[in-house]
């Protein structure tokens, strides 16, 4: 057995066996902070924490790893909830061309943009994918994650959607990280179905559904509803049919456009509506009545230069908010939650403990694990993170671009440590 002991922390973060399923509006606001604390792991559990004057000692010292944590910040590992981390080239040229003025949509109208990404990886092995999604995977955890949500979605066929979830399940048996898979067949119409719109939706209801919920490849279904995508009907015939599976529905809504695709997901019962860029007064009452986690992806806003989501007007209203990366080639080609999380502060004024949380805990929850991760309690997911010595929480989104994570603990193993 593996037994990790973290003694004179000064602020561990997120601890408390009665922590809420997920935090919404002002309750972000709460870090659930213990000062001069300790933590202890066995193998991939956190089996206690407590107040350093009240810590009963260790009996047996056979196989522990003491780590000293003064004047360190001690807290969950990052959550990230939405990723597209299997795919088979980056797309540098659509990047020089928006440099040059184009926009993500006239990239798209003209064969990039996801169809680019889906003609590479019709010509790439499962293998490869595993390879280059394995490596990604490692370097997200040195940044502090330990669980991700992976989709398909650059398959776009039987066999390439398949092929795509597989890689994702073997990271699943193969990688230290939690990992939920989330099926995107509908992520775009392939050209051949330009013009025949119904006929690809009834091949991901009729052929795709069955294949994946059978050989259980998936754990949510996702929908790209957006104009030059799939419409609110299209969008609701899809997740209804993957309701029929037992697939929970987590969408891609309001990008660019509002067309009331929020409403509908929330109403069909949606875990979260994610990128919400573009929101309306409409879209926030029914996300305020509601369990569904809005969750924001501000590594694609900076990266598109299109505008960052509300999140302040969210929170005002008693809404949930997480954040994740969207890690993809096309917008948000990093999964770097350091990234997410100087963003969110920079750019949407989220307070560093609201980002935290929303990084955190409720992201957890955003991709069901809200019982296991994303929090510090007794039997949660040994997924740790021990800043180096810093003052504040602030101190980690403050000082963009820099890593001040000392040590990385995931699954109960060590992945990173400079300490
Ligand atoms: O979340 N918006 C849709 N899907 C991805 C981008 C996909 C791509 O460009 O490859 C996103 O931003
Ligand atoms: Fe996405």
């Amino acid at each position: 057995m593996s037994k990790i002991l973290i003694k004179n922390i000064s602020n561990l973060l997120l601890c408390g066996d009665h922590l809420p399923g997920f935090k919404r509006g002002r309750e972000m606001q709460t870090d659930n902070a213990m000062q001069d604390a300790y933590l202890a792991i066995e193998d991939d559990v956190i089996v206690a924490y407590g107040k350093m004057d009240e810590w009963a000692g260790i009996t047996d010292w056979r196989g522990v790893t003491i780590i000293d944590a003064e004047n360190r910040f001690v807290f969950p590992a990052f959550c990230d909830s939405h990723t597209h981390t299997v795919f088979a080239a980056t797309r540098e040229e659509e990047f020089e061309d928006r440099i040059k003025g184009l926009t993500y949509e006239e990239i798209a109208a003209k064969g990039g943009g996801i169809l680019n990404s889906a003609k590479k990886l019709a010509n790439t092995s499962e293998q490869t994918l595993f390879e280059a999604a394995k490596q990604r995977l490692d370097d997200m955890m040195l940044s502090g994650t330990g669980a991700v949500e992976i989709k398909s979605g650059y398959g776009l066929s039987l066999d390439a959607e398949i092929k795509m979830l597989k890689v994702i399940q073997r990271l699943k048996k193969e990688h230290p990280m939690t990992i939920k898979s989330t099926f995107l067949g509908a992520h775009a119409f392939p050209t051949e179905y330009k013009s025949n719109q119904q006929g690809y939706v009834n091949l991901i209801t009729k052929e795709m559904l069955p294949v994946i919920a059978e050989e259980k490849l998936a754990d949510y279904i996702d929908c790209f509803c957006e104009r030059n995508y799939f419409s609110v009907a299209q969008m609701t015939e899809i997740l209804e049919a993957g309701k029929q599976y037992g697939l929970i529905p987590k969408v891609h809504v309001n990008q660019f456009s509002i067309m009331g695709a929020v409403q509908k997901a929330v109403a069909l019962g949606a875990l979260s509506v994610d990128h919400l860029e573009e929101i309306d007064d409409a879209d926030i009452a029914a996300l305020q009545e509601s369990n569904c986690m809005a969750t924001l992806l501000p590594g694609c806003s900076f990266f598109l230069s299109i505008p960052f989501g509300n999140a302040k007007k969210l929170m005002e209203n008693n809404v949930a908010v997480a954040l994740a990366s969207d890690f993809n080639p096309g917008s948000a080609p990093s999964g770097n939650l350091l990234n997410t999380f100087s963003l969110a502060c920079i750019k949407m004024k989220m307070t560093p403990v609201e980002a935290l949380n929303a990084l955190t805990i409720n992201g957890a929850y955003a991709m069901g694990l809200a019982s296991s991760h994303g929090r510090i309690a007794l039997g949660a997911k040994a997924n740790v993170i021990i800043s180096k010595p810093i003052g504040s929480l602030a101190r980690i989104p403050y000082s963009f671009g820099e890593n001040n994570l000392e040590k990385v603990i995931i699954n109960g193993a060590i992945v990173k440590d400079e300490g």
